[in-house]
């Protein structure tokens, strides 16, 4: 191919980062070969001991690319078959279709579990922010006006909840890259006798794939772990953008550290919440990611096809972006002080207990719709009588799922328990290489 062409054909830029998990495969289909007698015990062991070299020159970076090296799945082979002549015995019943499918299920089923351990993170802070301030009275807001109190720790659990579901998605996401492609070959699997299952089981996969054509041309888990990342980079964009608005002066519900602010170029006082600001801003990556992804899918033929190529750069685009945030949004969590002055004030307005009025006259036999209006008018004229304080309204909403401080204190203890877990179950799913 002409040089122009190699260049733009070449892969190495972006999948350089799959090389851990190419090592691994390849390990584990050359102890397959061995299983089956495909190759000799003896060039078993000259291609371990070759690949063991050319991960400790990746590692160090002392690997040498060359200009012909089409993509790293190619580089390491190559470099593999200069150490020993046992390399040119490896790819036996493989082909780099169902090699990246399997590079790309490790790497997704290893980004999957540091999601989950980065979103325990978030949420551990988020519940222990919410067990410090579980009977904070806060204005709560509908369409951004006031509406009826809660307390600050309910409204911080209430984006602690929705990363426990991104935590579930991106278990799932793991769940769905967890099944082994190899021996699919270039399509249509391979007439040697393959041991499937003895490659599964050397690299941790619960299942294989069903059928070779589909496992070589599916990338499902691609886009479930890509979804899982726009749906939290989403959830983080929201937390985020509380903490730029309560950060305003107009609301001054918190106030910025200078460790997690910045300061401005030109106007002495100012102090910016700029991490919060890209953390709402960086949603706009995992989303793009999406989109391009679905768009190389749509329409694709069967089998393998060069397109399919292009799903690395969104994938490890969108997984990079979210990781990164997730961990800039624990530091944040953690670090945010909150004015409890101005909290208490905003949570001083009688109107937030209109709705109290009203229910307290259908305590007392008036249909709801009669007391609304009833209550809107003194609302109106300014003659607004609150049944009770702001405390014994937030004591007496003690439905499950309220902001009732009671609940919201045990509410807020289960979840920094369930980010807690959340970890420990990302330490129970390390990346299983072999090598
Ligand atoms: N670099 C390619 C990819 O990432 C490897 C597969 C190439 N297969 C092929 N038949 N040309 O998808």
């Amino acid at each position: 191919m002409l040089p122009e062409l190699e260049r733009f054909t070449s892969s190495l830029g972006v999948d350089f980062e799959l090389y851990p998990f190419d090592i691994a495969g390849s390990v584990a289909h050359a102890r397959g070969l061995g299983a089956a007698g495909i190759i000799k015990p003896s060039q078993l062991r000259a291609i371990e001991r070759g690949l063991r070299q050319v991960k400790r020159e990746l590692d160090d970076g002392s690997f040498e690319f060359l200009d012909s090296d089409e993509d790293i799945h190619t580089a390491i082979e190559r470099r593999l078959t200069e150490i020993t002549p046992a390399g040119a015995a490896l790819h036996a019943g493989r082909s780099r279709n169902d090699q990246v499918a399997l590079d790309l299920r490790l790497y997704c089923r290893s980004a999957s579990a540091a999601a989950v351990s980065a979103i325990g993170n978030v949420v551990d802070r988020l519940g222990a922010q919410a067990a410090g301030h579980a009977s904070w009275p806060m204005p709560g807001y509908t369409h951004l006006q006031r509406a009826q109190p809660v307390t600050l720790g309910h409204h911080l659990l209430a984006h602690a909840e929705p990363l426990l579901r991104d935590a579930d998605r991106f278990r799932r996401a793991y769940d769905s890259a967890d099944e082994m492609p190899l021996g699919s070959g270039a399509l249509a699997a391979s007439t040697l006798p393959l041991r499937r299952e003895a490659v599964a089981k050397e690299l941790g996969f619960a299942r294989l794939t069903a059928n070779s054509i589909d496992a070589v041309s599916d990338r499902d888990f691609a886009l479930d772990l890509v979804h899982a990342c726009v749906v939290t980079s989403l959830h983080l964009s929201r937390l985020a953008e509380d903490v730029v608005l309560w950060s305003t002066a107009e609301f001054g519900f918190v106030v910025l550290a200078d460790e997690i602010s910045t300061g401005s170029s030109l106007m002495p006082q100012k102090k910016n919440p700029d991490v919060a600001e890209l953390l709402r801003a960086r949603s706009g990556r995992a989303i793009g990611s999406l989109v391009a992804l679905a768009t190389t899918m749509k329409g694709l033929p069967l089998a393998y096809d060069r397109d399919l190529q292009e799903d690395k750069p969104a994938v490890f685009a969108a997984v990079e972006g979210t990781l990164d945030s997730l961990e800039a949004a624990a530091i944040l969590v953690e670090r945010l002080r909150f004015d409890r002055d101005r909290i208490a004030a905003a949570a001083n307005d009688p109107s937030l207990l209109a709705t109290d009025a009203a229910e307290e006259l259908v305590r007392a036999g008036t249909p709801f719709r009669r007391a609304h209006e009833k209550v809107g008018e003194s609302v109106r004229e300014g003659t607004l009588k609150v049944p009770w304080t702001v405390e014994r309204s937030l004591a007496k909403r003690d439905v499950p799922g309220g902001p009732n401080p009671r609940r919201v204190k045990a509410r807020a203890q289960a979840v920094a328990r369930a980010g807690a877990a959340l970890k420990t179950w990302a330490k129970a799913h390390p990346p299983r290489l072999p090598l």
